[in-house]
């Protein structure tokens, strides 16, 4: 059944200001893998916002905040991107649905969570 769902969508524009205002930033955020992923894109900033709104989505749909980089959203094979979340097995869900899209203003994440009761 669904345990809980949380949807985000963020101005890309804030996410760039914040990385370059702020060099920290990154590395509070992002683990490694995401950051070198998003390094590698022409439109850099627009992946980074895509996976700090799918940390967001996590938040709602858990109900509570954990630490950024707790969560990890990386790209298995086909593209379709998954979240990987530390410690895991603290936390009701069995699995976890995600999905992301990200425009040059705007990037969007769905998140579902899936166990039982
Ligand atoms: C995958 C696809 C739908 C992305 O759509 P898009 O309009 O180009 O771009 P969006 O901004 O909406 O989505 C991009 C995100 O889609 C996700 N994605 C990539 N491949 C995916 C897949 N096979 N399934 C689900 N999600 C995928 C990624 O997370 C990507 O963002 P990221 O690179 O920052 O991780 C598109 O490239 C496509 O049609 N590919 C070929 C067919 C395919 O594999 N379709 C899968 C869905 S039917």
């Amino acid at each position: 059944m669904v345990l809980g769902i949380g949807i985000d969508i963020i101005e890309v524009e804030r996410v760039r200001k914040l990385v370059e205002k702020n060099p920290r930033f990154l590395q509070r955020i992002f683990t490694t893998q995401e950051i070198n992923y998003c390094q590698k894109k022409r439109n850099k900033h627009q992946h980074l916002a895509a996976r700090f709104s799918a940390k967001e989505a996590f938040f709602k749909a858990i109900g509570r905040r954990i630490s950024w980089t707790d969560i990890e959203l990386i790209n298995l094979p086909s593209g379709k991107p998954q979240l990987k979340i530390k410690s895991k097995e603290k936390f009701p869900f069995k699995k976890i649905h995600v999905s992301i899209s990200h425009l040059a203003e705007y990037a969007v994440a769905m998140v579902i969570l899936e166990g039982e009761k």
